[in-house]
């Protein structure tokens, strides 16, 4: 295993806890990203995953003819061994556990594409709403872009202060139960920060922090590559209900049910 290079100051952790998400320069080296970018590519270009269900349009109706939207990856280090054993994924853990306290669990990897001019927005959303209603989260997502993330291709937008409630009614995009991704029903985008940064830079937010990304008006891709960590899992006393992933139908979970996938994790989007 790597060595985390990277620790944060008191006052990035203070900043995180008061607001709900972090902005940071660099995370990993600029070979790194380079190396990166090409192996996220291949599995791209290879649509690693579909068949099983674990790539999938995240904003689109996802059918087998259509470009998708907003392609996600779940877990693309299945697909590629190399993913493993990276600097990206050592620094990401240790700001993890900065943030939360150790020891920290890996709850996931994603990768999220946007192609050039049709990459669709990520409507304001809690990566929460999209786990388990019985679990209680304490988790962070690092998401690092694989190319300079701007305003135009799509960086991470955040309402600050936003982690501090609960978990929001959510529905599907554009309500159409086809659809995987999921949107806040009501928020005030108003106070929003947008966090344009470099290649190999992070945001760091956390499970309930109300955030979006524009979509992609660039001629380039936008890569991002996300690492959700938590804090232990807790069966929640109080029940909730997330009534919103029951109404979903999608063809990713047509494709599941028919790979047989079994679902493993605790709160893959
Ligand atoms: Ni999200």
């Amino acid at each position: 295993m790597l060595e985390p290079t990277i620790s944060l100051t008191d006052e990035q952790i203070t900043f995180f806890h008061k607001n709900g998400y972090l902005a940071i320069e660099c995370l990993t080296t600029a070979t790194e990203i380079s190396r990166l970018r090409g192996v996220y590519d291949r599995l791209f270009s290879e649509q690693a995953g579909r068949e099983e269900g674990n790539q999938y349009d995240l904003a689109g109706t996802d059918e087998d003819d259509k470009p998708l939207s907003l392609p996600q990856i779940v877990n693309p280090v299945n697909y590629a061994p190399e993913l493993k054993d990276i600097l990206l994924k050592a620094n990401a853990r240790a700001v993890a556990q900065q943030l939360l306290g150790p020891p920290v669990e890996a709850q996931g990897e994603f990768a999220i594409m946007k192609p050039p001019q049709l990459g669709a927005p990520a409507p304001w959303h809690q990566d929460e709403s999209y786990w388990k209603e019985e679990l209680e989260y304490n988790s962070v997502s690092i998401w690092v872009p694989l190319q300079e993330a701007t305003l135009e291709n799509g960086c991470m937008q955040f309402i600050p202060g936003s982690h501090k409630g609960d978990v929001l009614p959510h529905h599907p995009i554009g309500h159409d139960p086809r659809v995987h991704g999921l949107e806040v029903d009501e928020c005030d985008p108003s106070t929003a920060v947008a966090c344009p940064l470099p290649a190999g830079g992070a945001t760091i937010h956390h499970c309930r922090t109300l955030h979006y990304t524009g979509p992609n008006r660039s001629s380039q891709m936008r890569r991002a590559y996300v690492h959700t960590f938590a804090a232990a899992f807790v069966k929640r006393s109080q029940p909730r209900d997330f009534y919103w992933q029951k109404q979903r139908r999608t063809a990713r979970d047509e494709r599941r049910r028919q790979a047989g996938t079994v679902s493993t994790s605790a709160g893959t989007a």
